[in-house]
């Protein structure tokens, strides 16, 4: 990954540098424009800043983006001690609560102390693995339909096509709504908050009053959500159904622990609900059309997980039912290879590509003093592909990811999901939903190669690909 401009610019530093320096000394880092730091770097292309820094030898780099002054951790052992250790002197960085808290600034991502940890406590249980395997059978099945529809087509944009599906699937557990087929406010707002947040352009650091054409259509779809959303929280506190989804948990969260349920005001619910339809669909809907242009692109490992299909679930040819052949919670046990392919499709292709944090004190990192409200990136994107903890690092090789492998990998050199108390809430959910998904559309189409790497990619809210990933099928 590293370029060789990138790494002329980081003459001087290095580990023995990093062992030397002492506090107060400033980590190397590009040159940038007095005032503009490396704004304009970042803004005309951020993944290639990201490798620019990347390629620093030293784990601690700094830079400047916008008003912000930002260190990048490269280092497992530094991460963890942000993520984990440490974790009480950090706090969501202000770009973070400055972009995401104009939309939803009640919802668990963004909220910090006792509050955060109420909230979090009481929406554990609900993503429990008892509890989110009650929702196994209806993924695999909303999979399987649209698989139906894939049938006598040649290509798919699989990129929009899996943004659809797990959106209909999110939609179905959170609220038990069926927006299948449907134009929907829920849809529209996705795509117009991706579009605003886009880091390599300008309308992702201008705040979202002022009167862009970008920042209108945004603050239009996400008034247009919230009415959706209220439509559906009113009906349902109007019904007397019985419903067993996460906005039904939301109805009767009991904050106060009195017994009485009913502890969240309209707002509350509403940024929740809006937390977890975004964290969710996009960053699930990103790791399968990622894992599908990977098998497309390596049809040896493609051959061995059908293999793997065939062999667990049978490959429908002894007249066995779709019903039978799809895959269930139970048999992802056995999927062992199917679940090697969706972390090593998460390892190369992070969906949250960096974590932002902001230490609320000075804290000293690596050997460098780093001041309050610094922007501190912890980058997927760079520690994934880092080839002292990866052989290899760029290659698709989901057979490295054997027990023992895991075992010798530095805790922190693989964090798709996070990692300590903030953790990803829904990793069990996403995980469980992304095999389920593949499983089924694996064992109906074979992918072939219509995309073909390299990616360009694009540092939105989530790492996306700039065009959409079409992918060849032939059904098997
Ligand atoms: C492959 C899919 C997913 C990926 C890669 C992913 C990644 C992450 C990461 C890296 C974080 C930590 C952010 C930080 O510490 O700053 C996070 C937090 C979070 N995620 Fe996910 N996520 C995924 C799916 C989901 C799903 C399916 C849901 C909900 C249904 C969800 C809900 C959340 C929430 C609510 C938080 C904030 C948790 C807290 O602060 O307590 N995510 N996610």
């Amino acid at each position: 990954m590293a370029t060789q401009d990138a790494a002329d610019g980081a003459e001087g530093s290095g580990a023995e540098a990093l062992r030397e320096s002492t506090p107060g000394d400033r980590p190397p880092g590009p040159d940038g424009l007095p005032l503009a730091g490396n704004t304009f770097q970042f803004l005309r292309d951020p993944l290639e800043f990201y490798d620019r820094c990347s390629a620093y030898e030293d784990d601690v780099v700094t830079y400047r983006v916008a008003t912000s002054d930002g260190v990048m951790l490269k280092h497992p052992a530094d991460i963890e001690r942000v993520l984990v250790t440490d974790d009480a002197d950090y706090r969501r960085a202000s770009i973070i609560r400055n972009a995401l808290g104009q939309i939803a600034d009640g919802g668990l991502f963004l909220m910090e102390g006792e509050d955060w940890q109420a909230h979090r406590t009481a929406l554990q249980p609900s993503f429990y693995r008892d509890r989110i395997e009650t929702y196994a059978d209806m993924m695999a099945r909303f999979a399987d339909e649209r698989a139906d529809e894939w049938r006598g087509r040649d290509t798919v944009a699989v990129s929009e096509e899996m943004r659809t599906l797990t959106l209909e699937i999110l939609a179905k557990t959170l609220l038990d709504v069926d927006i299948r087929g449907q134009e929907s406010a829920i849809r529209d707002a996705a795509a117009a908050i991706s579009e605003r947040f886009d880091a390599g352009s300008l309308s992702a650091f201008l705040p979202l009053w002022v009167p862009t054409p970008v920042n209108r259509r945004c603050r239009r779809a996400v008034s247009q959500f919230d009415e959706s959303i209220a439509e559906i929280v009113a009906e349902r506190r109007a019904s007397d159904g019985e419903f067993d989804d996460l906005l039904s948990i939301l109805l009767d969260l009991d904050l106060d622990g009195d017994g009485d349920g009913g502890g969240l005001d309209e707002r509350a619910i509403r940024d929740h609900l809006f937390t977890f339809l975004f964290a969710g669909h996009e960053t699930t809907a990103l790791t399968l059309s990622y894992a599908a242009f990977l098998l497309a692109n390596h049809p040896e490992k493609q051959a061995r997980l059908h293999e793997e299909l065939d062999e667990v679930l049978g490959d429908g040819s002894e007249g066995s039912s779709a019903d039978a052949t799809r895959p269930s919670a139970a048999d992802l046990f056995e999927l062992d290879y199917l679940g090697q392919v969706v972390d090593e499709a998460l390892r190369l292709y992070p969906p949250a590509y960096t974590v932002f944090r902001e230490p609320t004190r000075d804290v000293e990192i690596g050997g460098y003093e780093i001041p309050a409200g610094s922007t501190i990136s912890l980058p997927q994107w760079v520690v994934h592909r880092d080839d002292r903890w990866y052989d290899d690092p760029d290659s698709f090789r989901p057979e490295r990811w054997t027990d023992d492998f895991r075992d010798d990998l530095p805790e922190y050199a693989y964090y798709p999901f996070g990692g300590g108390p903030r953790h990803c809430i829904g990793m069990r959910f996403a995980l469980m939903e992304a095999k389920l998904v593949l499983g089924t559309l694996a064992q109906r189409f074979a992918f072939e190669a219509v995309t073909e790497p390299p990616l360009d990619l694009s540092m939105q809210i989530t790492l996306q690909p700039e065009e959409p990933i079409d992918v060849g099928l032939r059904e098997r």
